[in-house]
């Protein structure tokens, strides 16, 4: 007999042939998101499953599914997953690191520049029918070449970001809680700086780091209150980790110049402030979405499990075996 495994949402074909050839598979090609009563009914008799940012793997969840053995996430973030629980239960987790960091990384890009020219507010006021010809002061923008790109975070997306900054000639900060190797900065072409002088010296800042209780709010009231008013901010990383109500505000009353976001809080609720605001690029969290790496990292989940549930140490391992 097979293993059961649950697959939680719609995933290539081609990856549910590969996990078909291992296991007895339910999917959800159909795609609507299962509520915490679905998923855990749905796990309750499985032995791993294939999960998504929108499931949440907690206590309750694995009490539950008593077969489960394996949690695999496609996403490199994994706040949707209660580690200690998951060790508690004796439950593997892991997630998709390296796949995706070139594509996140040319996202976090098309943010920084759509923003920095505020293409999206340009392109609505075309499409609106406003556009009578050309004006020398028209949606004047803040240049990125030859700027300073501060980025909150140098792990292997922040790093992509800083390696792109050099065609742009651009001067290239960076803070994390640890400071990278010299290999690292020498790579990136980037000088390590406080939290503070970050803010402060930076006209493009840019986040990318994981969602925790520890990065809750990096970037709120003070922080905003700290960047250039010229300046703007990307996250492309996790909603949480910027205060949105208090980036809304800040870029109402201009204490910033703009901001480019990928991720919200409670998403995918989102704040309307931020859909009265012309100073705001707004995408729905698709930093990842090429087709080639969003099928890698279905893939590399589908590899996770079946090495979890054949016997083997999965490459991706989060929690103790
Ligand atoms: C990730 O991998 O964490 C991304 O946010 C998923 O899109």
């Amino acid at each position: 007999m097979k293993p059961k495994v649950l697959v939680t949402r719609e995933v290539f074909e081609e990856v549910l042939e590969y996990l078909s050839q291992y296991f007895e598979v339910t999917s959800n090609q159909s795609d609507i998101t299962f509520d915490s009563e679905t998923l855990a009914s749905k796990l309750s008799d499985k032995q791993g499953a294939m999960i998504t940012l929108t499931d949440r793997i907690d206590t309750p969840l694995l009490a539950r599914c008593p077969n489960l053995k394996a949690v695999c996430n496609i996403a490199v973030g994994y706040n949707n997953i209660d580690l200690q629980a998951c060790t508690n239960a004796r439950v593997m987790a892991t997630n998709t690191p390296g796949v995706l960091d070139d594509t996140t990384g040319d996202f976090a890009w098309t943010l920084i520049l759509a923003t920095a020219r505020r293409l999206t507010e340009a392109e609505a006021y075309l499409r609106d029918g406003q556009w009578v010809g050309w004006k020398l002061k028209q949606f004047l923008g803040l240049d990125v070449h030859h700027a300073t790109l501060g980025i909150f975070g140098l792990g292997r997306i922040g790093q992509v970001v800083a390696r792109r900054a050099t065609g742009f000639e651009m001067n290239v900060i960076y803070h994390d809680v640890r400071r990278a190797t010299p290999e690292v900065e020498g790579v990136c072409q980037a000088s390590f700086v406080s939290k503070d002088e970050l803010l402060s010296q930076s006209d493009i800042v840019t986040v990318h780091v994981p969602y925790s209780s520890a990065t809750h709010h990096l970037i709120g009231k003070r922080e905003l209150e700290q960047m250039k008013p010229t300046a703007i901010l990307i996250n492309a990383s996790r909603g949480g980790v910027v205060d949105d109500s208090a980036l809304i505000e800040a870029l109402r009353s201009g204490t910033i110049a703009g901001a480019g976001l990928d991720v919200f809080e409670n998403e995918p609720k989102l704040n309307p402030g931020f859909l009265e605001l012309k100073n705001v690029v707004l995408a729905p969290h698709i930093a990842s979405s090429s087709r080639a790496t969003r099928y890698k990292m279905a893939l590399l989940a589908a590899q996770n499990l079946v090495a979890v549930l054949t016997g083997e140490k999965p490459p991706n391992l989060l929690n103790p075996a």
